[in-house]
């Protein structure tokens, strides 16, 4: 594809091959610049339907505007839903995601009106930290707030931790959250993998950080699906002298150990398009 941008900012998107009766499938980002991305995605996903593609797929590595999935005050746009619906407005057929942050929307398949798979990094993740040396009993895997447990437990399963829990999290504002304990862990001595889908301006992970500390924790190391770090946050987490930090390439960065490629090729394959 040619992808350019014209002066005023705009996009340009031209498909410079046959697609006629194929299955395209486009691999994008939305990370860090999620107007962009998405504008850019339409304008793509809509050519390529209008050139004789037979089917669309879209593999949104990290999927944007996901984090708003309710009406927390009351006038609030669902982000979430909005984007869903942009994408199957220019024939998106099949999505294709990354650990996407969508707790709260029920029928999300409904919304979107087409195949969604959703693969994970946490295998991958909590793999690595076990090449890295977190191994036995001791190990606990921990997610910050209650949504993130699912992701505690798929990591804990990968590497037969023996025990996962997460804690829970009050958002303040956009990057201020409190962390506090609701339900009794065994934490004292243990080493701590610290697993979230996002890390953004890490408020989150330093907060849950200082908690762990609290609990007498022997190590902790944080891994995440996505790595936005925004505002600094990687080098503010650095300075929690945590054991390891790691992240997936669904957003290139310092922290990227782990490709969650193989999980996208298997998914792709399943489509059998
Ligand atoms: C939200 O619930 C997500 O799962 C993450 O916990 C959140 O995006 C992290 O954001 P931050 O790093 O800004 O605290």
């Amino acid at each position: 594809m040619e992808i350019k941008k014209f002066p005023d900012g705009e996009k340009y998107v031209r498909i410079n091959c046959d697609v006629v009766g194929k299955h395209a499938i486009i691999v994008q980002s939305g990370a860090l610049k999620p107007d962009e991305y998405l504008i850019e995605t339409l304008l793509i996903a809509d050519a390529l339907n209008d050139l004789g593609s037979k089917h669309v797929s879209l593999v949104f590595a990290y999927f944007p505007y996901a984090r708003q999935d309710e009406r927390f005050k009351p006038g609030e746009a669902i982000s979430l839903v909005t984007v869903t619906k942009l994408l199957k407005g220019v024939g998106i057929k099949t999505l294709i995601t990354v650990d996407a942050h969508r707790h709260r929307v029920i029928n999300f398949e409904r919304i979107f009106g087409g195949k969604v798979i959703d693969v994970s990094a946490m295998p991958y993740l909590s793999s690595f930290a076990r090449s890295q040396g977190l191994v036995g009993e001791d190990v606990i895997v921990i997610g910050p707030d209650v949504e993130s447990e699912g992701w505690a437990k798929l990591a804990a399963e990968a590497i037969n931790a023996s025990d996962y829990g997460a804690l829970t999290k009050r958002r303040i504002s956009p990057s201020e959250v409190e962390v506090t304990i609701s339900k009794p862990l065994n934490l004292k001595g243990r080493d701590v993998l610290l697993v979230d889908d996002i890390i953004s301006t890490g408020g989150t992970m330093i907060e849950a950080i200082k908690l762990l500390r609290k609990m007498d924790v022997r190590s902790i190391t944080v891994a995440c699906t996505h790595g936005l770090f925004v505002n600094n946050a990687l080098m503010k987490i650095l300075k929690m002298n945590i054991k390891a930090i790691v992240s997936s390439d669904t957003v290139p960065n310092p922290t990227t150990k782990v490709s969650v490629a193989p999980a996208i090729a298997k998914a792709i394959k399943e489509l059998n398009c």
